[in-house]
């Protein structure tokens, strides 16, 4: 490790983190920085010719760290810190076989140190902006948000006055005449708890969840978060019984090749007609054509996307867009400025341990 002992080290920062965490880097005199210097996605030719002799580089989540980047930087790079919790656009493999640290963003996303008691429950409710965007997105979903808000911007309210049953949708929250509400979640992790912690209120019954295809396909209770979100059941379930069952289904799973179109139209066609399906993960987990059609065909109430595979190349003519029962907002579930600074400071202090040989707050498993 010859090659890291001996400042300057060259790093590259591949966005700008903003004046509260660039001095992080900036004050490390050791440091000789690079930094895109546009307001936009790194570009690739950019960062190819700048890597070469990194220590440390700062990546996004839309910027892919393969073979070919990593030979370009050489043998002087000892950190990848990206600023996201995903880590999908990495290669990990290619990372290990360098024997390369890699730095992440999880527990920003969902820090039990800011956890505030709910006062309607003993459940903890963690800080988490993408659990609470995922809530905002079945809710606009489910009661034609996306629809009621358009028409008002394009100045068309004059031509709905109000109806007994105007813009209804199904209601997230029980009521007296609808006394069980089941929450499904395709990943069950940090995230999604967090998900499920905020639908308590709503007076949910039930959580049902699955890890993915490959998940074994055993019924399981789970009678420790029966007893902390006081529901009537948490069980781990297969992909059928989650789509049969779940009124709102989270998808909130790593993407990757383990879990590439999981929602397909297989899955949706088992799903009621009534449910939501919400996605705050990655967009390659779910199919969109296959998506498309269900709420065409009405197999499905609605859908709230926060992610859609190829983003950021969505246009109008997107089978989804076209889809009035399809809510998609562009990938701005950790987009609080709380979240965002904190998701910066974690990448800038991942990749200053890696370099100086300490342990990083936050370490990819390789
Ligand atoms: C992440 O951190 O991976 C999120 O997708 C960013 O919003």
């Amino acid at each position: 490790i010859s090659h890291f002992s001996s400042p300057p080290y060259k790093v590259v920062v591949c966005r700008n983190l903003g004046p509260d965490v660039m001095p992080l880097l900036e004050n490390r005199h050791e440091f000789e920085l690079v930094v895109w210097p546009e307001d936009r996605a790194c570009d690739r030719t950019w960062l190819l010719e700048n890597i070469a002799g990194a220590t440390g580089v700062i990546v996004m989540l839309t910027d892919k760290v393969d073979t070919e980047l990593l030979d370009k930087a050489g043998p002087s790079l000892r950190v990848v810190s990206t600023m996201s919790v995903g880590h999908e656009h990495i290669d990990l493999k290619a990372a290990a076989q360098r024997a390369l640290k890699v730095g992440y963003t999880p527990d920003v996303l969902t820090d039990a140190g800011k956890s505030a008691l709910h006062p309607c429950s003993s459940t903890l409710m963690n800080f988490c902006a993408v659990a609470d965007l995922s809530v905002m997105l079945a809710l606009m979903a489910g009661r034609n948000g996306g629809i009621g808000a358009a028409l008002v911007q394009n100045g068309e309210w004059s031509n709905f006055s109000w109806a007994p049953f105007g813009f209804c949708g199904p209601q997230l929250s029980t009521t007296a005449t609808s006394p069980t509400r089941k929450i499904g979640f395709l990943g069950f992790g940090r995230i999604a708890q967090a998900t499920l912690a905020r639908l308590v209120p709503f007076g949910i019954t039930h959580c049902l969840y699955s890890s993915g295809p490959s998940s074994p396909p055993n019924l399981q209770r789970d009678a420790e978060l029966e007893k902390k979100y006081n529901l009537k059941a948490v069980a781990k379930v297969d992909l059928d019984e989650l789509a049969r069952e779940s009124d709102v289904l989270f998808v909130l799973a790593p993407g990757g090749s383990g879990t590439y179109h999981v929602v397909n139209e297989g899955l949706l066609k088992k799903m009621k007609k009534t449910s939501i399906i919400v996605n705050a993960s990655r967009g390659t987990l779910v199919d969109s054509d296959a998506l498309a059609k269900a709420l065409k065909e009405g197999w499905i109430w609605g859908a709230g996307l926060d992610v859609v595979e190829g983003e950021p190349n969505v246009t109008r003519d997107h089978p989804l867009v076209k889809e009035p029962r399809c809510v998609i907002v562009p990938h701005i579930a950790s987009a609080t400025l709380e979240t965002r600074k904190s998701m910066a400071t974690r990448a800038a202090h991942n990749l200053i341990a890696a370099i100086f040989g300490e342990n990083m707050p936050a370490e990819v498993d390789l």
